[in-house]
């Protein structure tokens, strides 16, 4: 089926209590590994490009790849701009037929990630695609201890209906605990704060930053409140590891490679969609 709008899908998941996975996808390899896990496990997905791959020569090619390979595919399949840093980075992921954008304004003052966040917002609606913003600050694990687990960024509760209110946005990233990357130490979530933060609007949740959480919190989490879960260190990460350990034997042929880290990819994926419970869900 050809790409489409998540947004039905992840008030599904919201109604149901389970989560949708954003898998942040590279290359062929990768993305041809989240399409096979999706299709085993009939789950429905956002594969996403991050912002700063916009600029690179085969931008316009990649995405066509992803839309090819959609048509193709059996289960609902999003393609999401993660971290938009700006309008026009909005505007440019549409124009290469991405069907969902999420703008980050998380880093600016109140006001202007309002005021950048509608205009993308009208813009992506009058064609039909859902917006994701964040409000409050996900960090860097690698900053952990002196950020997240200081609640430095954390969402504040009282912002979330006039954000949402006045930007019209369709999913909110909230920050509670997570950061993106490796973490100096154990993420610890705030469910309480998550819980307060449901309590306050209805359109889907998203959580940032899902590697090196444990598959516990993610269950706690999407109990709480969470719909969308986006995860790409740990699938990166224990790739590169599996190809390294690989790569010690004597003569490997290229083509293993590509095989490895395919049948890697699939697991690490897999894996995710039965502990969010978007299993059987496509
Ligand atoms: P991780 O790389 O920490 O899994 O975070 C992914 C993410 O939040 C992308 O937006």
């Amino acid at each position: 089926m050809p790409l489409v709008s998540i947004l039905p899908q992840l008030k599904r998941a919201q109604q149901c209590h389970y989560a949708l996975p954003l898998f942040d996808t590279v290359d062929m390899y990768s993305t041809d590994a989240m399409f096979a896990a999706l299709e085993e496990k009939k789950a429905p997905a956002m594969i996403a490009i991050y912002a700063g791959a916009l600029d690179r020569p085969n931008a316009r090619a990649f995405a066509a790849y992803i839309r090819a390979r959609a048509e193709e595919a059996t289960v609902p399949v999003s393609l999401m701009l993660d971290h938009g840093g700006s309008f026009e980075h909005c505007m440019q992921a549409i124009s290469l037929g991405f069907t969902d954008v999420m703008y980050d304004g998380s880093k600016l003052p109140f006001a202007e990630n309002v005021a950048n966040t509608r205009a993308v917002v009208r813009a992506a609606h009058a064609i039909g695609l859902a917006v994701e913003a964040e409000l409050g600050h996900v960090g860097f694990g690698s900053e952990y201890q002196e950020f997240g687990a200081q609640r430095k960024g954390f969402t504040n509760p009282d912002d979330v209906e006039r954000f949402v209110a006045e930007t019209g946005v369709d999913i909110l990233a909230v920050a509670i605990g997570t950061a993106h990357g490796l973490y100096a130490g154990e993420p610890q979530l705030d469910l309480d704060l998550l819980r307060e933060i449901r309590a306050r609007v209805d359109i889907p949740l998203s959580l940032h930053g899902g590697s090196g959480c444990s598959d516990q919190q993610f269950r706690d989490a999407i109990t709480a409140g969470i719909a969308k879960v986006n995860v790409a260190t740990d699938l990166f990460v224990t790739t590169a590891r599996r190809l390294t350990e690989a790569a010690r034997a004597e003569d490997m042929h290229y083509f293993a490679f590509g095989k490895i880290a395919v049948d890697s990819f699939i697991e690490r994926c897999g894996h995710y969609l039965d502990v969010f419970g978007a299993t059987g869900n496509g």
